[in-house]
């Protein structure tokens, strides 16, 4: 079975070596493949609101995700979300879990609305499955995104409005 919880400060070993691979890869998140430990760190636990892991029954990390305001102020209201699963991971419904969940977490903490500023358009399965789960493209910004090898790709912006009803799985 799979737990999601809070991020613990003896997590981050395991969450910074499948940050740290995601990342290097650069077809997903705009974060600079050579980022240092402290600039992720900072990025995935310092920075936002809250953080938390995904786990197997034996404790292992199978993936994270963050929550935070993706504007100060008045746009605070609307929340921003990042997902990483493990890819062993992949495949088995955990992303569909981890951001059910974060919606759940996201009405609590008082959020009205979930933004994804820079879905890669080029990855498709992520495009997919947020699409599934119910958010709408509501915006292509062209080239937005360096690919290291596909060079120039459009990325997506990806809105949700969070109610009750609306943060369950809508399949
Ligand atoms: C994108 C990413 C988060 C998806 O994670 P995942 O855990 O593989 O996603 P899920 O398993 O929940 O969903 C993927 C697909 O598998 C399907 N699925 C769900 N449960 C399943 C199961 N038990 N068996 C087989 N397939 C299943 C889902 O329906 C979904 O299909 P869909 O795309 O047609 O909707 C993951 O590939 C990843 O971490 N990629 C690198 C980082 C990244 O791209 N993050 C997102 C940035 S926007």
């Amino acid at each position: 079975m799979t737990t999601i919880r809070r991020f613990q400060a003896a997590d981050w070993p395991e969450i910074w070596a499948l940050l740290r691979n995601t990342f290097a890869s650069g077809d997903t998140y705009a974060y600079a493949p050579d980022s240092t430990e402290a600039e992720i760190y900072h990025a995935w636990i310092t920075s936002p609101a809250a953080t938390y892991v995904a786990c197997d029954d034996a404790g292992q990390i199978l993936g994270t995700y963050t929550l935070k305001p993706n504007q100060p102020g008045l746009g605070g209201h609307v929340c921003n979300c990042g997902y990483v699963v493990a890819p062993a991971a992949q495949g088995q419904g955990l992303a569909t879990a981890m951001c059910l969940h974060s919606q759940a977490q996201a009405l609590d903490l008082g959020f009205r609305a979930m933004q994804f500023n820079l879905v890669v358009a080029t990855n498709e399965r992520a495009v997919r499955l947020w699409q599934h789960l119910g958010f709408a493209v509501v915006g292509r910004l062209p080239g937005a995104f360096r690919h290291p090898t596909r060079g120039f790709v459009d990325a997506l912006v990806m809105f949700k409005t969070l109610d009750k009803r609306t943060a369950a799985d809508p399949r």
